[in-house]
């Protein structure tokens, strides 16, 4: 870290710490804490995140920080602070907000998501640092400070669509767990995953939100070469209500433990919303299925996945196999180099 970056990391600590602080020992935090009780928030696992509750007040933060010795350029890179249009002095970002620190892979804060208390239409549920020298919301993952050591033994990644559902999972001691910053997951993320795990299961929202989001995620880490698999919610919950309604037990034996492999898990998604009633609806099936199989499968997949969509869908496996056979020509000719001549075999070394 520059000199600059490391003095961002310190204001993102102090922070931590003073919202930590004013959550768990002011009269000022006990609504918040009321409501993190309420959610099944241990006293443990508010300590184990560092959660904290920053003050409605105009510029409790940027009054503290200035009387650190920080200066006014410095209150508004880290994104702490925001210049008034007016241009006299500053307020608060993150103002009447649950606090989770967002921490580097060493465990130092480097950025916060501010959640309100009542969900309400006009605000946005929860509000994000800004990108700053030290935040890169495409590259950083929540909890690789805490998760890595469980990810490398467990040889696996738990990967969740919000930061509230990885603290849930620890709560049903499952620990290999990390999530992204409200963004879709980047190659980025993707390479920082590589270094701890070659498998993934992908656990996102039971929503149609969620499965989208799943959808994508898998495909992208299937392409970097992980073993995906995807655990599925019931209903439209996401993990923390999974735990919450039903227990960390529940959680880990049939939600975590049972996950679709990446193949099932796409028929899934292909069959939602989807009525085999309608002809359309079945074709467009077959079709979105088949050319996942087209793209990247083992022959033992081929054969596995075509016997169940012939099951599903009471067509002869023959017909499907010959619908197969179609896309996979395709496939073979799009992924030839388009213009051949550009690899000049003279640029290789010659043949002994
Ligand atoms: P969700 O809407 O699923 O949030 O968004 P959640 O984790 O279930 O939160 P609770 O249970 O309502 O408190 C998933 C992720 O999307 C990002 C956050 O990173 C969140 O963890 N997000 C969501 C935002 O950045 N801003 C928003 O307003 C909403
Ligand atoms: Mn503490
Ligand atoms: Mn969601
Ligand atoms: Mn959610
Ligand atoms: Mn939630």
């Amino acid at each position: 870290l520059s000199k600059a970056d490391s003095q961002l990391v310190a204001m993102h600590e102090f922070a931590a710490e003073m919202y930590h602080h004013i959550l768990l020992n002011t009269e000022e935090g006990q609504a918040a804490l009321d409501y993190l009780e309420n959610r099944g928030f241990t006293r443990e696992l508010i300590e184990k995140y560092r959660i904290g509750w920053s003050l409605p007040e105009w510029n409790y933060m940027a009054t503290a920080l200035q009387r650190k010795g920080y200066s006014e350029a410095e209150l508004v890179e880290s994104g702490l602070a925001i210049e008034r249009e007016q241009g006299n002095g500053f307020f608060d970002r993150f103002r009447g907000r649950i606090m989770y620190p967002i921490m580097n892979e060493s465990g130092k804060t480097i950025a916060f998501s501010g959640r309100i208390l009542e969900n309400t239409k006009q605000e946005a549920k929860y509000m994000n640092s800004p990108e700053s020298p030290i935040f890169q919301k495409s590259q950083v993952l929540y909890n690789v400070h805490q998760a890595r050591n469980t990810i490398r033994k467990n040889r696996k990644i738990i990967l969740f669509e919000g930061f509230m559902d990885v603290i849930a999972a620890s709560k049903a001691g499952v620990e290999n767990a990390l999530a992204t910053m409200g963004t879709s997951l980047t190659s980025q993320h993707i390479r920082a995953m590589k270094r701890f795990a070659q498998e993934v299961v992908v656990c996102f929202d039971g929503d149609d939100a969620g499965w989208e989001a799943a959808k994508k995620a898998a495909i992208a880490l299937n392409e970097e070469n992980f073993k995906v698999e995807v655990a599925v919610l019931p209903g439209k919950m996401d993990p923390d209500d999974f735990v919450r309604e039903n227990g960390g037990e529940a959680f880990r034996e049939q939600i975590i433990g049972k996950p679709h492999a990446f193949i099932a898990f796409a028929m899934m998604h292909a069959r939602r919303h989807k009525n085999f009633q309608y002809e359309n609806d079945l074709l467009q099936y077959i079709q979105e299925v088949l050319q996942l199989l087209a793209g990247r499968s083992s022959p033992i997949e081929r054969d596995l996945y075509i016997k169940q969509l012939s099951k599903e869908t009471g067509l002869s496996e023959e017909a499907i196999l010959q619908q197969y056979r179609k896309l996979e020509n395709k496939s073979i000719e799009r992924s030839r180099p388009q213009h051949p001549a550009e690899e000049a075999p003279s640029a290789r070394p010659p043949k002994r």
